[in-house]
Order: C-alpha cells, then structure tokens, then sequence
C-alpha cells in the first residue's frame, strides 16, 4: 500500500515552543572570519583587546557577528550577568549587571525573546517577572551550589519550626524554593530588605555566610542555613593577607557571599554592582583586588583604564558553561527555554516583584 504524508514539510519549517509559539527556522550561518566581519566586528574587538588575544579574535569574531544578526531577526534581548566572559559581556550583551539590576532590567525588556547568560536562577526570575516573554538559556545545566543547597520542602519545615519568622530567600534560589518565602533580596538589598519587616528575628537563606554578613550590619537576629557558593567560600583572609602585606596599598573589595573572616579584611564589601562602583571611582594608579569570579575585573578594565586589577583567579564553573556558540545555538534552535508552573510562578512572582517594589 502507497502511504503519503501530508503537510510534514510546513510543520518543519517552524520551531513551537511553549503555548503556540512558533519560531521560523534559520539556516546556520557561515563561520568564517571573511572582511564583512572582520569589519564589522572591529569596534568590538577594540573593547576586549587586552584580554583577546589579536590572533583568537577570528575565532570568536564571526558568532559575535552572527549573534548580533540573529538576535534583530529573532527580535531577542541577551541579559548577562557580570561574571560572563568579556566576548559575551562586551560583544553580544545588550544589558549587563548585577542579579538586581538584571531582575529590573527584565522587567523592562520589549523584545520576544530573552537569552539569559547568566545561571539557570536568573532564567527563572527573568521569566517571572515577565511571564510572556519566550526566556533561553544556552546551557540549562548552569546552576548555582547555591541553588542547589534548599529545596521548597526544606522552606517549608523551617517555617514550621520558626511560626511567624519572616523568610528572606536570596535570589540565588531555584522558584520553587522562591514560591515558598515573604520576600526576595540579592546582595544589593539584602540589609534593608531584612529591615523592612521591622521584626526582631528574621530567617535569611539560603546562603550561611552572606546572612552572617548581613547579621554585622543590623539588630535584627538572623536565622540562616548552610548553603554556600562554592567560587566564594574557597577565598581565605590568609591569602589576601599576603597580598596586603606585599603591597600595603592594595583594597580588598569583597562579594557578601565570602566567609566573613574575608570580608572582615576587605577595604570594602559589596554586590557585583558596589564592587563595580567603588572600583570606578577609585584614582588612577589605585591597586583594587577583587575577591570575586574572575571574569568581573576583566569586564570592567576598559573603564577604569588607569586602575590596576589584582585577580586572586576563582571561576564560577556554572557561569562558564555559557559561550558563544551555545549563545549562537541558542538563538537559531530557540533553546533551551526556561518555564515555570504557573501556580508556582504565580507565588514566587509575589517574593520577587515584592523585592523589586521596596522603595529605597
Ligand atoms: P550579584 O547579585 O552580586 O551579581 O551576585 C550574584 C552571584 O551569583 C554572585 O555569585
Ligand atoms: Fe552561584 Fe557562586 Fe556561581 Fe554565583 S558564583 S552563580 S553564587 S556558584
């Protein structure tokens, strides 16, 4: 018997994603460093010059070109945290910042699609905070030991044992975990977010050491859990004691998720974002160790031209499994798109947006 298939070529020609979206198809672009590129991609080059190699450029070159093409047609916006790579975070990024300013900035985007360069928790808040955006990650194994320390069961028996103890849940925790907490904080708002409930104890999760940060900065009894990230904790004041003692003039500016006998040497302790900040206002000739992942100083050398970056070299493993090609793949496959149960989303929406919303 002759069997004959219908319509199989349409239903090819497009990409469905969740909720009747379709994408068309887009052949792979060539790969190859040809004058076009080169010339286009030049002004880019200029920004990651001293940390790319001349002779790497044509590698990296044309997915910068092609990402930047891809991205008009896919009508897409790509959010990267600061401790992506200088190719993504100066090349193809059309927003930058910290997990705060990426979780406002999400807000805000007017494209169809969002790829997240960043880890999978920054995905699922972009997601959150707008639900009909198609959200990509490139890579969905980019998690966050953080993340991965509690689980929403976990929230719940700790407010079981703590009956009326407020839950702060930092934003490095998976929406499930979100879901389950009063209110969201990253480690730009963590103090006055704790504060705002004007209670004597409050439960600050999942990350032990940035609660026992936040803990000598207020009145408020902090209860905490012991989740830790695993690029932070691997810091020790012994180390940067070292480098005091070599140069005196160096400042230590540490990240909150640092053991606190770390940031107890640091000049200063602050976000991604206030570490960016109090790097740039620094003097020419200043000396700055930033006790952070290792691509931060990097991405901010072009703007502080005259201060001298001392990198104590951390990667983040999860934040490194983003890269231009997958960023490439990403776009011409729409992958891997990040999806939250509604009812959850709907829960963990109200911890996150209630974060957003505190006014300074
Ligand atoms: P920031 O909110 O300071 O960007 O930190 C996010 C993060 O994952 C740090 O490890
Ligand atoms: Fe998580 Fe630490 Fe990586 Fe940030 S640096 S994403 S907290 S593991």
């Amino acid at each position: 018997m002759d069997i004959e298939t219908q319509g199989q070529s349409s239903v090819d020609s497009q990409i469905r994603l969740s909720g009747e979206k379709r994408f068309d198809r887009i052949d792979r672009p060539s790969l190859e460093f040809t004058e076009e590129v080169a010339r286009d991609t030049a002004p880019l080059y200029e920004k990651v010059k001293h940390h790319i190699p001349e002779i790497e450029w044509p590698v990296h070159a044309p997915y910068v070109h092609a990402i930047n093409k891809l991205k008009k047609q896919r009508n897409a916006s790509i959010l990267a945290h600061n401790y992506q790579t200088p190719e993504i975070y100066h090349c193809v990024a059309d927003i930058a910042g910290d997990s705060l300013q990426l979780a406002m900035e999400a807000t805000q985007v007017e494209t169809d699609v969002i790829v997240q360069c960043g880890v999978h928790f920054m995905a699922e808040t972009s997601k959150l905070l707008n639900p009909s955006k198609t959200v990509l990650i490139p890579d969905m194994r980019a998690g966050c030991s953080l993340a991965e320390s509690i689980t929403g069961e976990d929230v719940r028996l700790l407010r079981e044992a703590n009956p009326g103890v407020p839950i702060v849940t930092y934003v490095n925790t998976s929406a499930e975990v979100k879901a389950e907490s009063d209110i969201c904080c990253t480690s730009s708002n963590a103090v006055q977010v704790v504060e705002s409930f004007g209670a004597d104890t409050v439960l600050l999760i999942p990350d032990e050491y940035l609660a026992q940060n936040v803990a000598n900065q207020t009145d408020v009894k902090i209860l905490t859990w012991k989740g830790h990230c695993e690029v932070h904790e691997r810091f020790t004041a012994d180390e940067l004691l070292a480098y005091k003692e070599a140069d005196p003039a160096i400042q230590i500016i540490a990240h909150p998720e640092c053991p606190t006998t770390v940031t107890a040497v640091a000049d200063f302790t602050g976000s991604t974002k206030g570490m960016i900040d109090y790097a740039l206002g620094q003097k020419p000739g200043a000396k700055v160790l930033l006790v952070t992942e290792c691509s931060m100083a990097s991405n901010i050398q072009e703007q502080a031209p005259g201060v001298e970056f001392i990198k104590p070299c951390n990667l983040c493993p999860h934040m490194k499994r983003i890269t231009l090609p997958k960023i490439l793949d990403s776009l011409l496959y729409m992958k891997e798109e990040v999806l939250v149960d509604p009812i959850m989303a709907e829960r963990a929406r109200y911890a996150v947006e209630r974060m957003v919303n505190l006014k300074n």
